[in-house]
């Protein structure tokens, strides 16, 4: 039973039989997400005052550029997370390869492996527009009790056990789902509590909001062009309006409130596009389904492709039902 304005931690506790395989486990997972997502808020709050915006200075294994707060969003994540001794493995955007959770209380009898964008957007950060983290759950695959694999973190996006955002932004929200639809949470920061302020989201089944950084148009693929060609006309009820800001949490917040579509797609020097399966689309996916929406890779749904590598990018397609379904019909005839 969702109730409007009820706390997360309420929230977590009365909704616990319907997480798969209830433990507790899974529910102790969301509130270190929680905990570490407070702190990260905290220092994201502070951009200009202190010394924490700009590069850190290294390049990740994205070959981009780290910001601070990238860093600091990933080890407070990491440790949140390993203190707590929650799960057995976390596979990171920032970080080159997955890593093992060991402690004394462990022995690697954890059930669950997460996978997470520490902060997305974080070319945003120093302009004071919204930023976010994105995380994605698995139950692991290889047996309890010995240390995790790669195959752990290489699972099809349909296996998820939860997947949600925080997106840091006018007010700060927690906006997840563990397969039985989406809730978000804002964050009283005077409390330090979250509180459910949007249940049961959902995209609504067409809308009028296309998000595409329209500048790579060259190098866009034919049925995308001809998609945005198709956006712009002057037919009834378009030419629709266009709104990108460039951080993917954010762009696709507004969407599910608003209506609307988010594409990333291939482009010629960068063929499967710049967004990461497993930390960026395939928890969007699963929030999208969740929440009626749909997401695709131009041709197929996101979350039936079977990963192949860590850091693996994918096209992406994702938002209000009717227009990913037309998005694939304009990509279909090229
Ligand atoms: P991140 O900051 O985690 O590396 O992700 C950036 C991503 C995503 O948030 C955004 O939608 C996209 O990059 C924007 O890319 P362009 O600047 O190429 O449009
Ligand atoms: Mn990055
Ligand atoms: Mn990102
Ligand atoms: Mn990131």
């Amino acid at each position: 039973m969702t109730k409007k304005n009820q706390t997360l931690g309420e929230f977590i506790i009365e909704n616990q039989t319907d997480f798969p395989y209830a433990s507790g486990e899974l529910s102790r997972l969301i509130n270190s997400i929680r905990l570490a997502a407070k702190m990260v808020n905290h220092e994201v709050n502070k951009a200009g005052l202190v010394d924490i915006t700009g590069a850190a200075g290294d390049t990740n294994i994205q070959g981009e550029d780290q910001q601070k707060l990238d860093v600091f969003a990933n080890e407070t994540f990491i440790k949140t997370l390993t203190n707590r001794e929650i799960v057995c493995g976390i596979a990171s955007e920032e970080n080159d390869d997955f890593i093992t959770i060991e402690g004394q209380k462990n022995d690697h009898k954890n059930k669950y492996v997460v996978l997470i964008d520490p902060l997305d957007g974080s070319s945003n950060i120093d302009v004071n527009v919204s930023v976010g983290t994105i995380f994605s759950v698995y139950r692991r695959i290889t047996p309890v009790g010995t240390p995790v694999t790669i195959e752990d973190f290489l699972q099809p996006g349909n296996l998820q056990v939860a997947a949600g955002y925080i997106i840091y932004g006018t007010s700060t929200m927690l906006v997840y789902t563990t397969g039985h639809g989406v809730n978000g949470f804002t964050l009283n920061p005077a409390l330090g509590t979250y509180y459910l302020s949007h249940p049961n989201m959902k995209f609504p089944e067409n809308g009028k909001i296309y998000s595409v950084n329209e500048g790579n148009y060259v190098h866009f693929p034919q049925g995308i062009k001809n998609y945005i060609k198709y956006c712009q006309e002057e037919k009834e009820d378009r030419p629709y309006t266009s709104r990108y800001i460039g951080s993917l949490v954010s762009d696709i917040h507004r969407n599910m409130i608003k209506g609307g579509i988010y594409i990333y797609p291939g482009i010629s020097n960068y063929p499967n596009g710049k967004l990461r399966l497993l930390y960026e689309c395939n928890p969007m996916a699963f929030l999208a389904e969740q929440a009626g929406g749909k997401a695709s890779d131009g041709f197929q749904r996101i979350m039936d492709i079977k990963p192949t590598e860590l850091h693996q990018r994918i096209p992406f397609v994702c938002g209000s039902k009717q227009m990913v379904e037309k998005v694939e019909e304009f990509m279909k005839k090229g």
